[in-house]
């Protein structure tokens, strides 16, 4: 079961793969299962869990991206989700029986095991993922994940007791030795009450791993790289409810964590206070000041790349007051400013902790260029994204327009939505890393 794929967590998934399957027409001459030529193909194992109706959802994702899914149902699964379901939904015959004459006749198992080019279990239960380490081939599953020459993913799920036993443990790793893929599981609430390690990932983290696992390690150039991004305002507090921050909306610093993680890299995202919920497949640590922005940058060192995309406050007030001002005869109070780590000139200067790519921003209102390669220079980073914050729809908006600024060149982006300036970025840094 040895796989050429790499194996990989729930994390840094991609979407971008949607685009390559084009999803397929409802014609009327289509035949139940019928996937374009070019399309491809998995093999869905559900193995029986509660769990096991998040495989239809992901049943759902996938044939509308176009991918084939020929499901194979367990004993145990049955219990939790209908054949007919998972027929309907992957338009598809459901296999369950090892000695059925009829499916054997249509399609032998060992013919079943190689007619995708995934191999998917999820849920993959404790007893799966025993008898898969195990080599034991007692029903159609296990015997098709033993029949397999394709790469194998899995999905686990299981009561956090039995996913953290000892045995689980030596057979997930017996399994990761022998090239399987995993995604998940996820922490959590369960089922059954209890809450820890063993919850079924959700089916878009799942989808994204199938895509990502479809597409190859090519798709993915920032495999294993560690990736270091701050987004968003910081809040300077002046009492314990009043603040100095700024309209930064942490769009542009979330969407390149996002294009990040889905080329693969493990992306930690040091965040100031935004209303955004954090891309697929990163680590999200939330700060509010500058100083605890700084310190959390440094406690996630050592990266590959740093992206500054947070507009830090310059200033904190010198004295933060312990109690709420009040309005009193006195007047306004008189706020004395202190000057605020600079972030990024700090982390372009850690010696050898310094990621190999040091990349920051620069929001400008006037000879954009000029300041920002002053910038570049003062706060030794190797390039500067520059954009231009007087353009409408840039500052809090979908848009933006830049400029990659080197040591030796200026490149002049076009104006683009943020997610594919973020990837375009994402793609750089994978070039100049690798
Ligand atoms: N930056 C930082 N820490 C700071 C201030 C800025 O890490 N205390 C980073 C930003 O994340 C960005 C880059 O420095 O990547 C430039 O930010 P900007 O606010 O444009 O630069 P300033 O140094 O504050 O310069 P000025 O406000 O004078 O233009």
């Amino acid at each position: 079961m040895s796989s050429p794929l790499p194996r990989f967590c729930s994390r840094g998934l991609t979407l971008a793969a949607m685009s390559l399957y084009a999803p397929l027409g409802r014609g009327a001459n289509r035949k139940a299962g019928d996937v374009s030529d070019q399309a491809k193909r998995v093999l869905l194992i559900v193995g029986g869990g509660v769990a096991a109706y998040k495989s239809l959802e992901l049943v759902r994702l996938l044939r509308k991206a176009g991918v084939g899914v020929r499901p194979i149902l367990t004993k145990a699964g049955a219990e939790f989700v209908t054949p007919l379901s998972l027929s309907a939904l992957s338009e598809d015959k459901v296999y369950s029986e090892l000695f059925s004459l009829t499916d054997e006749a249509e399609m032998g198992h060992i013919e079943l095991s190689r007619s995708a080019d995934l191999v998917v279990v999820a849920p993959a239960t404790a007893d799966l993922i025993a008898k898969c380490a195990n080599g034991l081939a007692g029903d159609l599953a296990s015997t098709t994940l033993l029949a397999t020459d394709k790469p194998v993913l899995m999905a686990p799920a299981m009561n956090v007791r039995m996913w953290l036993q000892p045995a689980t443990q030596r057979n997930l790793e017996t399994l990761r030795k022998d090239g399987v893929l995993f995604v998940g599981p996820d922490d959590g609430a369960m089922a059954c009450g209890e809450f820890g390690p063993g919850r079924l990932a959700e089916p878009p983290v799942i989808f994204e791993a199938i895509m990502a696992a479809l597409e190859g390690p090519a798709a993915r150039p920032l495999t294993g790289r560690h990736a270091l991004v701050t987004a968003g305002p910081t809040f300077e507090p002046i009492d314990p409810v009043r603040g100095v921050t700024n309209r930064s909306s942490g769009r542009q610093g979330y969407a390149i964590a996002g294009a990040l993680a889905k080329l693969g890299a493990r992306v930690t995202l040091i965040s100031g206070p935004v209303s955004l919920p954090t891309p697929l497949g990163v680590d999200r640590v939330d700060v509010e000041t500058a100083r605890e922005m700084l310190a959390a940058c440094q406690a996630a060192l050592p990266a590959d790349v740093g992206v500054f995309v947070a507009a830090v406050a310059d200033w904190r007030i010198d004295e933060v007051f312990g109690t709420k001002l009040k309005k009193d005869k006195s007047g306004p109070p008189a706020l004395t400013f202190v000057e605020n780590p600079d972030i990024l000139a700090t982390l372009s200067a850690t010696g050898p902790q310094r990621p190999k790519l040091v990349v920051g921003f620069a929001a400008e209102t006037d000879h954009v260029e000029e300041h920002a390669r002053a910038k570049l220079a003062r706060k030794g980073c190797d390039w500067i994204i520059a954009n231009d914050v007087t353009e409408p729809g840039v500052m809090g908006g979908e848009e933006n327009a830049v400029l990659l600024i080197s040591r030796d060149k200026t490149e002049r982006w076009t104006r683009a939505a943020k997610d594919s300036v973020a990837h375009d970025l994402a793609k750089r840094i994978a070039e100049s890393l690798s």
